[in-house]
């Protein structure tokens, strides 16, 4: 059983993280309107993965005996300027998303809520993978420069994400 408190942070961080899936996806379309298929693939998968953390947390609160909550889902703030400006979005995203979860993880702590602090734990290891994956893709377009034959080859390589 949850504690009100960290029921009510679960729920904000369930609604977070179909924002994530929802903004993945609008950078999914818009290189698709480029066209980068290759990135457009890449950031396509990556909205799964948002929407299956959102999963996560859902499934979670179901356990927990809670319910989880359906407010609005914030719209992403569309369109990019560059396929560089795309990445600095998403590792900017994926900074302020572990700041949310390290919130949270504090919030369980401070309600002695070990079981929740144990589901974190998952996270707080996802977040260093996610902010990793963006901020390499960011440092490999800033380091080539952010011009069409470069990014082609890049849209390549990148595509190729599972
Ligand atoms: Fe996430
Ligand atoms: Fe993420």
């Amino acid at each position: 059983m949850l504690k009100k408190t960290v029921e009510d942070a679960l729920n904000k961080q369930f609604n977070a993280e179909l924002y994530s899936s929802y903004l993945y996806l609008a950078m999914a379309a818009y290189f698709e309107s480029v066209p980068l298929r290759g990135f457009a693939r890449w950031m396509r998968i990556q909205s799964k993965e948002e929407l299956a953390h959102g999963m996560k947390i859902y499934d979670y609160i179901i356990e927990q005996q809670g319910s989880p909550k359906f407010p609005v889902i914030e719209a992403p703030k569309t369109p990019w300027k560059s396929a560089g400006a795309v990445f600095e979005h998403s590792y900017a995203h994926e900074q302020k998303v572990t700041g949310m979860i390290n919130s949270l993880m504090d919030l369980a702590v401070k309600e002695k809520d070990y079981a929740t602090q144990n589901f974190l734990g998952w996270f707080v290891k996802e977040q260093v993978e996610e902010e990793a994956n963006a901020s390499e893709i960011l440092a490999q377009i800033t380091m080539m420069g952010d011009k069409p034959g470069i990014l082609f080859h890049l849209d390549h390589i990148i595509g190729k994400r599972e």
